[in-house]
């Protein structure tokens, strides 16, 4: 093999596909390696890759595969008829032998480094992230259990590799055949909270929310959590609905952002441009310094950590009349 890419200062890459598989009911994985049969640069369970689709189309997919395998990396995707059409590219655009752009690997739902037990909760395609989670742990002997809920096992991807690598025991397979009456008790499995434990959930919306109620009385620090599609949103209250004034810092320019403008659409209109993905809060891609002004945060990414000093600025506004950004 040759010499591995350089880590740390990629922004982006170029990967070849080396084989698209069939992996369950509208779900392939696509395996991905350096063009050169360089090793790939190493990711954290959990996170995330930009990939540049034909026609200027950027989608995030989490990194489904084993965080310490450097000869490719294996995404999970599931075929979404009602998507934004990033799935339906992915499934019947690209091809094997195909050359990709992908960003540098971004993680926003990390691993606890101290959890005495880890619960992994994966809905449908949501086990993607888990995945890559399960490898880590399984490799440094750490505790943990992974309930994987699906429609069907035929819905289930990625079976035959969760069953060689979860422990014995410690694999639960859910199929609710539809009704989620039949399916995983949440709130049940979660009514004590573990010492030390940990919690890990995606998938879709209602399981989602399922399990943020279930752990709700779980320490705050303990609950992990990824969305793959932005969650219905309530409008926050104090929300500023009319316009706002955004300055920033760096270029010196200043722009009104409408009240059915995104501040990232009032930026490109002023000739500047903000890395963008999933356009819906979720990625990180659009996270820029807040430098000045009181922050509406609508993400369902950034820490509350991050929130002091940054925003994600496809989805977030402003409470106060002006916000200067470092940009
Ligand atoms: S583009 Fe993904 S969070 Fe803004």
């Amino acid at each position: 093999m040759n010499a591995p890419l350089p880590a740390g200062v990629l922004t982006t890459l170029q990967v070849r596909i080396r084989a698209i598989r069939w992996q369950a009911e509208g779900i392939h994985a696509f395996e991905l390696a350096d063009p050169e049969g360089r090793e790939l640069p190493g990711f954290e369970p959990g996170a995330h890759v930009d990939v540049h689709l034909p026609g200027g189309v950027v989608r995030s997919y989490s990194l489904a595969g084993d965080p310490a395998e450097r000869r490719h990396w294996t995404l999970g995707v599931l075929r979404e008829a009602q998507g934004r059409g990033g799935s339906q590219a992915m499934h019947e655009r690209l091809r094997v032998g195909e050359t990709l752009t992908l960003g540098a690997p971004r993680n926003a739902f990390p691993l606890a480094a101290d959890a005495a037990h880890s619960i992994l909760l994966a809905g449908g395609i949501g086990i993607t992230p888990l995945k890559a989670m399960a490898h880590a742990l399984a490799a440094a002997g750490r505790s943990f259990e992974l309930h994987y809920c699906a429609r069907t096992r035929n819905n289930a991807a990625f079976l035959d590799e969760l069953q060689a690598l979860v422990p014995e025991g410690r694999l639960h397979l859910h199929f609710d055949g539809g009704d989620p009456a039949k399916g995983l008790d949440i709130a049940g499995l979660l009514a004590e909270p573990a010492p030390g434990g940990h919690i890990y959930f995606c998938g879709p919306g209602g399981f989602m929310k399922a399990c943020a109620a279930a752990a709700s009385h779980w320490p705050a620090g303990a609950v992990h959590s990824e969305h793959f599609k932005a969650p219905e949103r309530e409008k926050p209250a104090g929300a500023v609905d009319g316009s706002f004034e955004v300055k920033l810092a760096r270029s010196g320019i200043t722009v009104q952002v409408g009240p059915e403008q995104s501040i990232v659409r009032a930026i490109e209109l002023a000739g500047q441009r903000v890395p963008t993905s999933c356009l819906s809060g979720l990625c990180g891609a659009c996270k820029v310094g807040v430098l000045e002004g009181e922050v509406d945060h609508q993400d369902f990414i950034l820490s509350d950590e991050e929130k002091r000093t940054c925003m994600t600025v496809c989805v977030s506004r402003a409470k106060s009349a002006c916000l200067v950004l470092d940009l």
